[in-house]
């Protein structure tokens, strides 16, 4: 095991920035935030990095489409971005773009120039479709026509809706351009090639490392076992990217300089604070740990390419990939037609990000399986295991101290026993936390909250309250109360740090790790204020009806 505090250096996928942060974006954040938050809990340092991925033809078109120029739009979108991940309480340390200058020195002088040099890059003419009326070639999801296969129409160029078939877009059956309507005709032009197959024993070898998800490791066996192609990463002009040194009009495949960015953010950061040492933690040799959190569609960028580029660049692989699957909202796929396509800000302007965060923890585990946000279950569900079981827990105890003991917990605790069943549970919660079983450890924390619950209950304080030579008990036992409560707060800290910080002032101290070895005691705690209100389905209603709205524009625009 890394030497204590282990340093740690975690990504999230960073989001193209065309378009809004979406709550199926916000899945993977708030997966990522609850690891990074556990981890920084424990006192581990950890560097917490994002940024937006900026380049490419479809962030061009958008921009023209919108009449300004790249440059302006992904400054605007970035704002957004930010603005919406900070209400989300996603605490990046750092929130970079990849149009920026460390990642073009990154990619040129580092990356692209040591590949080149070690013979990994190669050139060769090919032939694809181009739209002569705008003057460009078509990327596989600008043209569209009759699958080769079943003869579907409308179907994109790379592969089929209908029959799942893939093709290369030159077998599509009268394509046509989306941008312009018009015909493409073949050209051909020379472009540059990532030889990946002689990575293919450190990519085996990866594989059987043991420290992939199941799923991924088998994936990628038959991906190796299929065999391992040379990969096209340059594009041509007009292109909003960054050009190829030394090949005029060419540019960097938008998904070479992407992944790239994770080493740029660090070394942005690097800048910004002292104490970090950008080779300690990218340097091939690196005992830092790396981790980057993504979602299932993305796997073959992260799991070949990625690890390839940074072996054959001389740079350190990450440790892990910590792959998510996709989010669904009442069953069906996010889709702007059906309305049930919900941006993070459309949310946040009806419902408090913590219950979502809570949500998402109620049902992510390690597996890569999709994820639904039934709307019905997500109101219940909150409601009963936040508002009922564990702010009800302090608020049915927080009266009787405040009110008849002037806010002073008892001298002494009364329920040892109990109160180290709650302590002991510390160590499956810790294994849940580091191994991403959120939902497991949500069913961990709703139980000792019931068991809480079970006390107060047997105890019913409302009745010995009402008996005057019963004072000393009823401190004993709200007391009781508070110092449970105090643990399961402990334990939801990652997940709702805002809840915590109220629950802390309440408590009238900031939890940490190793506080809830003793309980409190003859300890003030201070004036109790709703903690949570209940969610409304009334919120749920408007914020769908808004959703709705934000589709009719975004297709209006589109
Ligand atoms: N720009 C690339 C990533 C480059 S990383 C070097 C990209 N961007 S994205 O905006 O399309 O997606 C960003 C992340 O959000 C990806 O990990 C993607 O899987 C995730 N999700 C996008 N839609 C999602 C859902 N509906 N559900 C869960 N995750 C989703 O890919
Ligand atoms: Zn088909």
């Amino acid at each position: 095991m890394p030497t204590d505090p282990r340093k740690i250096l975690v990504t999230c996928a960073l989001p193209y920035a065309n378009g809004s942060i979406h709550l199926g974006h916000m899945l993977e954040h708030v997966q990522a935030d609850i690891w990074v938050r556990y981890q920084r809990l424990r006192g581990h340092i950890v560097n917490f990095i994002c940024a937006d991925d900026a380049h490419g033809t479809a962030i061009m078109l958008k921009a023209e489409q919108m009449g300004i120029t790249p440059e302006e739009m992904i400054k605007a979108v970035s704002e957004e971005h930010q603005r919406d991940l900070v209400t989300f309480g996603i605490s990046f340390d750092n929130y970079h773009s990849t149009h920026s200058s460390e990642n073009f020195e990154l990619l040129t002088s580092h990356i692209y120039l040591n590949l080149k040099k070690k013979g990994f890059i190669s050139s060769r003419v090919i032939s694809q479709l181009f739209d002569s009326k705008k003057g460009i070639f078509l990327p596989d999801r600008f043209i569209k026509g009759t699958c080769p296969n079943c003869r579907s129409t409308n179907q994109y160029g790379d592969n089929c809706d209908e029959c799942g078939e893939t093709y290369s877009p030159t077998e599509l059956i009268e394509p046509k351009s989306t941008i312009s309507g018009t015909d493409p005709i073949i050209k051909n032009s020379k472009h540059f090639f990532f030889d990946l197959p002689k990575f293919e024993a450190m990519l085996r070898e990866w594989t059987l490392s043991g420290t992939l998800q199941s799923e991924i490791a088998n994936k990628m066996q038959e991906w190796l076992k299929a065999g391992l192609k040379q990969w096209d990463i340059s594009r041509d002009s007009p292109y909003f990217g960054f050009e190829i040194p030394g090949e005029e009009g060419k540019f960097f495949y938008v998904w070479i300089d992407a992944p790239v960015g994770y080493i740029s953010s660090f070394k942005n950061l690097c800048t910004k604070r002292e104490d970090l040492n950008f080779n300690e933690y990218w340097h091939k040799n690196s005992t830092t740990e790396l981790y980057h959190f993504i979602g299932k569609d993305i796997v073959y960028f992260h799991s070949l390419f990625w690890p390839a580029m940074l072996e054959g660049s001389d740079f350190r692989k990450p440790n892990n990939i910590f792959v998510h699957g996709y989010l669904t909202i009442n069953g069906m796929k996010m889709s702007k037609s059906k309305g049930t396509f919900i941006k993070a800000n459309t949310y946040s302007r009806y419902l408090d990000p913590e219950c979502l965060r809570y949500y998402y923890a109620t049902k992510l585990n390690k597996h890569i399986n999709d994820l639904d946000l039934n709307l019905e279950d997500f109101i219940q569900r909150f409601n009963s295991d936040i508002v009922n079981k564990i702010v009800n827990l302090a608020s049915r105890n927080a009266t009787f101290i405040s009110k008849r003991f002037g806010g002073k917990l008892s001298a002494n605790f009364t329920e040892k026993k109990l109160y180290n069943e709650f302590v002991a549970s510390s160590e499956l919660i810790a294994e849940l936390y580091e191994t991403r079983e959120f939902s497991h450890l949500i069913r961990e924390i709703t139980t000792l909250a019931d068991k809480a619950n079970q006390y107060i209950d047997e105890k019913a304080p409302w009745i010995i309250a009402k008996n005057t030579d019963k004072e000393k008990e009823l401190q004993n036992i709200c007391s009781v109360g508070i110092n449970l409560f105090r643990i399961l707060m402990l334990y939801l800290k990652p997940i709702m740090p805002k809840l915590t910080a109220r629950a802390e002032a309440f408590i009238n101290e900031k939890l940490t790790w190793n506080c809830i070895v003793n309980p409190l005691i003859d300890h003030k705690i201070t004036e109790f204020k709703t903690l949570f209100n209940r969610i409304d389905s009334k919120q749920v209603e408007a914020m769908i009806k808004e959703a709705k709205k934000d589709t009719e524009i975004e297709s209006f625009l589109n």
